[in-house]
């Protein structure tokens, strides 16, 4: 089976009703990233940080993965599909896709501050004095501003194997995770996003852009990978 490996960032969730972190409209706006997304703010303000997220998790339970986790969930009868995604929402598992990996963690799980005590939470809250078996403070499972990305290794396996790349609904502004394209030894590079992410330093890479959103860029996407030479087409 060809393996389609797919970047996926916070645009794949728009349509869902989740907003991207930057751009109008962005997570961000009112909340300095670095107040709610890094460990210096968790020891500094702990009830901000898991209310921050607390709200991200109620917000999610409320939303539903839309046509374009789901065209990616179908293309598995057809591919090895592979997503790794930035994402900390659930919305690529909830729309059938079975091997998603989390660059920056996930929501629905928890970790402890200090051991490496991990519990599946769903869309609790945690609060001051959520404590993990040990009695230390719980913290979301959330890969922070200036902490390592344990995923990313695998990630670039993924992306070493891929016959079709994708990307869809990142900005490709944060790291390592916007380095992965530097591993992608299939052509093109499929990138659906309205807006047009990677310009500069992908000049020297083939890419062919579909610059519309997830749901429709995809639909679209779905077909034009049929004529990719990974797949024996020919574009003309
Ligand atoms: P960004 O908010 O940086 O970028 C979202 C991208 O989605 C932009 O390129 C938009 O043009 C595009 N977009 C907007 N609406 C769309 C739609 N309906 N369909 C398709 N694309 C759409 O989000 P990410 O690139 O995911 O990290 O951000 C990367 C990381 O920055 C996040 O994982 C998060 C944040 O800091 C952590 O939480 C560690």
């Amino acid at each position: 089976m060809q393996k389609i490996v797919v970047l996926s960032g916070a645009g794949i969730s728009a349509e869902s009703g989740l907003s991207t972190f930057r751009g109008a409209g962005g997570l961000w706006e009112g909340h300095r990233v670095q107040d709610v997304a890094s460990l210096e703010a968790f020891f500094h303000n702990p009830d901000m940080v898991l209310n921050f997220y607390n709200a991200r998790r109620s917000a999610l339970a409320e939303v539903k993965p839309n046509k374009a986790h789901i065209i990616l969930a179908d293309l598995e009868r057809e591919y090895d599909v592979r997503v790794i995604t930035q994402n900390v929402d659930d919305l690529h598992e909830r729309g059938g896709s079975s091997k998603v990996l989390h660059l920056h963690g996930e929501l629905t799980k928890a970790k402890c501050s200090v051991c490496s005590y991990k519990k599946t939470i769903a869309y609790k809250h945690l609060e001051v004095g959520t404590l993990c078996p040990n009695g230390h403070q719980l913290r979301p499972d959330i890969v922070w501003f200036g902490e390592a990305v344990p995923a990313i290794e695998e990630a670039i396996e993924l992306v070493l194997q891929a016959d079709i790349f994708l990307v869809v609904g990142t900005s490709l502004e944060v790291y390592p995770a916007a380095g992965l394209v530097h591993y992608v030894r299939c052509r093109p590079i499929y990138i659906v996003d309205p807006a047009e992410p990677g310009s500069g330093y992908l000049s020297s890479k083939e890419v062919i852009r579909f610059r519309m959103n997830a749901a429709e860029g995809l639909e679209k996407w779905k077909n034009e990978i049929k004529k990719s030479p990974a797949l024996g087409g020919t574009f003309t």
